[in-house]
């Protein structure tokens, strides 16, 4: 199925290899209009699938950000959707298709510490598989048992680190712990989390490095912090309304660190 999509995907945007994949996540699809390229809708990829989650922009556009070539996913499908915990294996693999190494991956988190405040980013400098499913299930071949020890790219995090430094955006690294959602956590499973050793909370982005790791794939992550863990600020609402609304703030931040990031490659 990915080599009949990569076979689409080339027809359409040329041979070219992109430099870089992008994964946007909830709220943070405007990005994809940024680049001045070829579009192509998920519903014109058949077996593609399909990002249901408003505040996503379901397209995949190839084309160059600040002189780079790039493929950037307007939206991701989420666990939470479908119940397939491989329900991204499908872009990833075009990515791979297309010959990118690298991938970078972005989501709305919620933050577990006081000074990743919403509004601001937390790079991923590791992972908690706290849902418990893997994509990898299944999967037949011994190389289903990747290492991941250094899952989140060292080189990656460091030139993400250097742009926001250069841009004076404050990008604290930190540890992310999925939960499968679609309901947000309970004050219990958030204090839970914290002694566990994470930072931020989410619902995506975990399957994705691990399918990455898999594919051979170079990854990184950032997560987009749009309000504080449940039963942490006493008058906050969390809802996905709150996810969309506070999205752009951070995204206009990750936007400017992009951008820097692929001028200095
Ligand atoms: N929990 C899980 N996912 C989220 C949150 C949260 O608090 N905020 C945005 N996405």
């Amino acid at each position: 199925m990915s080599d009949e999509l990569i076979e689409l995907i080339r027809a359409r945007a040329g041979d070219s290899a992109p430099r870089l994949g992008l994964v946007l996540g909830s709220g943070l699809g405007h990005l994809a209009n940024e680049v001045n390229g070829v579009e192509i809708p998920y519903s014109d990829m058949p077996g593609f699938p399909q990002a249901g989650v408003s505040g996503h922009n379901p397209k995949l556009v190839i084309g160059e950000l600040e002189g780079v070539r790039v493929a950037v996913f307007g939206g991701r499908a989420h666990y939470y959707e479908h119940g397939n915990p491989a329900e991204m294996r499908v872009p990833l693999e075009i990515l791979r298709g297309l010959g990118t190494q690298e991938l970078l991956l972005t989501n709305a988190a919620g933050s577990l510490r006081p000074d990743i405040m919403p509004g601001g980013l937390m790079m991923l400098s590791d992972h908690i598989n706290f849902a418990g499913h893997n994509p990898l299930i299944k999967e037949p071949s011994d190389t289903r048992f990747v290492p991941m020890t250094q899952a989140h790219d060292t080189t990656i995090r460091q030139g993400l680190a250097r742009a926001a430094a250069a841009e004076d955006i404050a990008l604290p690294e930190g540890v992310y712990c999925w939960f499968s959602g679609p309901s947000f956590e309970t004050p219990a499973e958030i204090r839970a989390a914290k002694i566990l050793g994470a930072d931020a909370v989410g619902m995506s982005t975990v399957p994705e490095v691990i399918l990455a790791r898999f594919l051979g794939l170079r990854v990184a992550a950032v997560s987009v912090i749009t309000n504080m863990g449940a039963g942490m600020k006493a008058d906050e609402q969390i809802s996905h309304a709150q996810t969309k609304a506070m999205a752009p703030l951070g995204a206009a931040k990750l936007e400017r660190i992009l951008r820097r990031y692929l001028r200095n490659l």
